[in-house]
């Protein structure tokens, strides 16, 4: 008996929602850690008071659950339980700021049928919520991006089918509407890619890679979109391999090379290069693009950031090629930074651990969501 005395008391202390027993006359006989810890206020200090004095939960009319009129007080006197979705909890005691939350109010009745008293449960639903709130920008930015290359592709089909053209011009709006799905699929790819990485659902698997192999495959792969830029790759004799993942290395390169093209005009002259270092290799994406202000630098490599710049507004994107680089080279346990000069030009560069400085010859290790 005394052991699952115990035990029950241990649920309650331990549970983790913030629970709160107040009497019938709303006043607090005891709280848990989690309630200690959300309302700043310590179980000895607490207990005698009444429950206004320690929650203030208000509801976004503004009602105030512990207040005289408040569905504390209803609970307790009708015995009607109270479940409330969204509300917020003011740290009365820390003057941080409120916690978004959502609450239950119980009537508890030891015998009849008047409540005796009521448990409050507090859950702080910020977690939950930046899920979603990050999950709908997704949704809006993809709903934004996708519709410019659709409404020009529905035009460009337009085209096609109502007028009597010749081969060479059918040849031209057929390679447009190419151009326009090739944006949507890297898109669609894009999103993907973040909302893999964002729910965890993103794994990485080790192993040694021939980091030049990598790189022939990625300048064969973006030459075509150079359009009049030079694309120069450079990589050593004897570059040593890292311990990596092809595939995240192939992912990071085209995103930077893909941005090297994009902010930069023809003309210009882009560079990927490799170079070894004692424990690293590093590879550098360089362009002599439009290059980036000082302001917008500690920015770039948020979800969705854009420098607010002319020359970059006129390119379409979403912003989310640097989160993505950014969260396969963390995974891959290497790092990236930036130089640039703004009307200059921008170098990227990514050190990567080498693969016989890496202890673990090949593990399977879980990603890590930002
Ligand atoms: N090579 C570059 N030169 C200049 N600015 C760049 C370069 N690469 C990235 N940026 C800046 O960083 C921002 C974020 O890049 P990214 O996440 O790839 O998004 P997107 O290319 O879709 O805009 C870009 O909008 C741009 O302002
Ligand atoms: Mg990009």
């Amino acid at each position: 008996m005394a052991r699952e005395r115990t035990l029950s008391e241990q649920a309650f202390e331990q549970f983790p929602q913030a629970l709160v027993i107040v009497d019938r006359e709303a006043t607090v006989i005891s709280l848990n850690e989690v309630a200690e810890r959300l309302t700043g206020w310590a179980q000895r200090d607490a207990a005698g008071r009444p429950a206004a004095d320690i929650l203030e939960v208000r509801t976004e009319t503004g009602v105030n659950l512990c207040a005289p009129n408040g569905a504390l007080r209803r609970a307790l006197r009708l015995g009607t339980g109270i479940n409330t979705h969204f509300a917020y909890l003011f740290r009365l005691r820390t003057s941080d700021d409120p916690v978004r939350v959502s609450y239950s109010v119980s009537p508890l009745r030891l015998k009849g049928k008047t409540p005796d008293g009521a448990v409050i449960a507090i859950h702080d639903v910020t977690p939950e919520l930046e899920t979603i709130e990050a999950r709908d920008a997704l949704m809006l930015a993809a709903s934004h991006e996708l519709k410019t290359p659709l409404t020009t592709l529905k035009g460009l089909s337009e085209l096609l089918l109502d007028f009597d053209l010749t081969e060479a011009q059918r040849r031209e709006l057929l390679q447009d509407l190419h151009g326009q799905a090739d944006r949507m699929e890297k898109l669609i790819g894009d999103i993907l890619a973040v909302s893999r990485i964002d729910s965890g659902r993103i794994s990485v698997d080790l192993a040694r890679v021939d980091a030049d192999d990598v790189i022939k495959h990625v300048c064969d792969e973006v030459r075509p979109m150079l359009k009049g830029r030079t694309l120069t790759c450079r990589v050593p004799e004897n570059l040593p391999a890292i311990m990596g993942e092809a595939r995240k290395l192939h992912q990071i390169l085209v995103n930077l090379l893909t941005n090297a093209i994009k902010y930069s005009e023809p003309g210009t002259q882009i560079t990927l290069s490799a170079h070894s270092e004692p424990s690293a290799v590093r590879f550098e994406v360089s362009d002599q693009g439009v290059g980036i202000r000082r302001e917008h630098m500690p920015r770039l490599f948020e979800k969705f950031y854009r420098a607010d710049d002319p020359a970059v507004r006129r390119t379409s994107g979403t912003g989310l090629g640097l989160y993505i680089v950014r969260s396969l080279v963390a995974m891959l346990g290497g790092q990236v930074h930036v130089r640039s000069r703004h009307g200059k030009g921008s170098v990227f560069i990514v050190t990567l651990p080498r693969a016989e400085t890496t202890a673990r010859p090949r593990a399977r290790v879980a990603a890590v969501a930002h």
